[in-house]
């Protein structure tokens, strides 16, 4: 009994002095100018996590659960780091821990495309300029602020850093240079966009995917010449003279901001509500998913998966694989011929390779190869109104066509529908014609 009443005064007593006496914060948020981190071994708040990846946060705000902090990351054999903002499980004191589960989910990164090395540097000059250089004094990436009067450099609540300037105003922040993933309170203003990074273990900019934020919306796009939308979110009848319209990510969506006449808000994608940190990210395959932390850090949405399922998605079968309900197969001639041969039999998602190269030399030896109920992700009218066979010449004239799709009613023998003549060919997918209430076929074209 003696203890109970001990151990409660005890515990109180503790926790005040801590207040009472030292007043002071856990936690690092800010930092002056002339301010250097070195990348090194021994750097204070190093942590290495079970996943493989390590960080070296420089600053972090916040104690007690997910928080964000921002400092040196890598993953795997740490031969290269980025300046990145992650997201950290800490304790009542600040400190970054459960190595075993709370990996840092990077939400942001500098030098994704200059990965530096141990012993690099991170400076806030003198002059107001953030720069990092490898240890060999190079530079790898900065703000390019000097003399733009910074006072200080700060991360915030939401995960956005900034340089800020004597009266507080933004000089620099983060969220102006979007990397592959958007946090809560993020916005992506009309113009900006995620791109993806090549792959997992990659963290090259120049993967293949983009979302883009439009004055009317959302496009998630695969990088080819022109570009193939997969997937598009947009409002229509907007007047285009608002201003500049951004994208936010809300709890529970992402919504468009815009001054078009009437609405101001309108919701463009649902998103589950948070119940805890969460952010998405931009993956190398097209997908934009959700994470959310519930006592281990898991995936909650997969934002961009329509009805169509993962089909719709332009990499999911390689190039000129048919995707129907997730398993890829190569396009198949109704005669002896062999056109397409899959990359790796075993791997068959990896796509599939022509027999023969498709040669501008030799028109007159360029054939369609007719695959019957085969639809295209960014199918687009090129010509409207039409029938199969003006849609199969159009292609067979043009040398950059590298496939006719044509639309049509459910059984209405194909005397009109819509074309689609597109220069590059990602995978293809089966039509089914019970959600899309329309007939396609495909012509490839091949080299014989
Ligand atoms: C920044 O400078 C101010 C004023 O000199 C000082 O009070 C504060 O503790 C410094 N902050 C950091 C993070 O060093
Ligand atoms: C990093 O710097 C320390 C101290 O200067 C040095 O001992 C160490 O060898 C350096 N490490 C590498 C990988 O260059
Ligand atoms: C500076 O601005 C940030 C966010 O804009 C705010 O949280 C902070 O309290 C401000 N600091 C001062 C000293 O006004
Ligand atoms: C990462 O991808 C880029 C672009 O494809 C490539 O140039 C680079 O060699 C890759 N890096 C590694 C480490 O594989
Ligand atoms: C709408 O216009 C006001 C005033 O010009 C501006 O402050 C605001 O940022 C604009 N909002 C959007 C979404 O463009
Ligand atoms: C197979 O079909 C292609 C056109 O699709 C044609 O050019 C080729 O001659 C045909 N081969 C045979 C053996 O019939
Ligand atoms: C199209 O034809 C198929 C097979 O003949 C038939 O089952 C289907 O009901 C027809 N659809 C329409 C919309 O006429």
């Amino acid at each position: 009994m003696a203890l109970c009443k001990i151990f409660p005064f005890a515990f109180i007593l503790l926790c005040c002095s801590c207040y009472l006496i030292s007043g002071q914060r856990f936690d690092y948020p800010t930092a002056n100018l002339s301010t250097t981190w070195i990348n090194s071994v021994s750097a204070p708040h190093s942590v290495d996590f079970t996943d493989g990846s390590r960080v070296r946060a420089i600053l972090l705000r916040g104690t007690f659960g997910p928080k964000y902090a921002c400092g040196f990351y890598c993953n795997g054999n740490c031969d290269t780091y980025l300046f990145a903002i992650f997201i950290v499980q800490t304790n009542s004191a600040s400190q970054i821990t459960s190595p075993a589960i709370g990996f840092p989910q990077v939400v942001w990164s500098a030098n994704r495309n200059n990965p530096v090395r141990i012993n690099s540097t991170l400076q806030l000059t003198a002059q107001g300029d953030l720069v990092l250089r490898n240890a060999d004094g190079t530079l790898a990436w900065s703000t390019n602020t000097a003399g733009k009067s910074v006072a200080g450099l700060s991360l915030t609540d939401e995960g956005n850093l900034v340089l800020f300037d004597s009266n507080n105003a933004t000089v620099w922040q983060s969220f102006d240079h979007p990397t592959d993933a958007l946090v809560p309170g993020q916005k992506l203003v009309s113009g900006m966009k995620l791109t993806a990074s090549v792959s997992t273990t990659n963290w090259t900019k120049g993967g293949l995917f983009s979302l883009s934020a439009i004055d009317n919306g959302l496009v998630a796009f695969i990088e080819s010449n022109p570009p193939q939308t997969y997937f598009d979110a947009t409002i229509g009848g907007l007047d285009p003279s608002g201003g500049s319209n951004y994208v936010k990510y809300l709890d529970g969506s992402l919504t468009l901001f815009t001054n078009s006449s009437g609405t101001t808000e309108l919701v463009l994608v649902s998103i589950t509500p948070a119940s805890s940190a969460q952010y998405m990210k931009l993956e190398s395959n097209g997908h934009l998913k959700v994470y959310e932390w519930k006592n281990r850090w898991g995936e909650v949405d997969d934002l961009l998966t329509g009805f169509r399922g993962v089909c719709n998605y332009p990499t999911v079968c390689g190039r000129y694989g048919i995707c129907t309900m997730g398993q890829c197969s190569c396009p198949k001639s109704s005669n002896s011929t062999t056109y397409f041969r899959p990359i790796n039999v075993r791997l068959p998602n990896l796509g599939c390779s022509e027999a023969k190269k498709l040669s501008c030399n030799n028109l007159k030896k360029h054939r369609l190869l007719e695959v019957e109920d085969v639809d295209y992700f960014a199918f687009t009218a090129d010509i409207s109104n039409t029938d199969v066979n003006t849609c199969k010449r159009a292609c067979l004239n043009k040398c950059s066509c590298k496939a006719a799709f044509f639309r049509s009613g459910l059984n209405s023998s194909r005397a009109i529908g819509e074309c689609y003549l597109p220069t590059e060919i990602f995978s293809l997918m089966n039509n089914e014609k019970d959600k899309t209430r329309y007939d396609s076929v495909a012509f490839i074209k091949v080299q014989v």
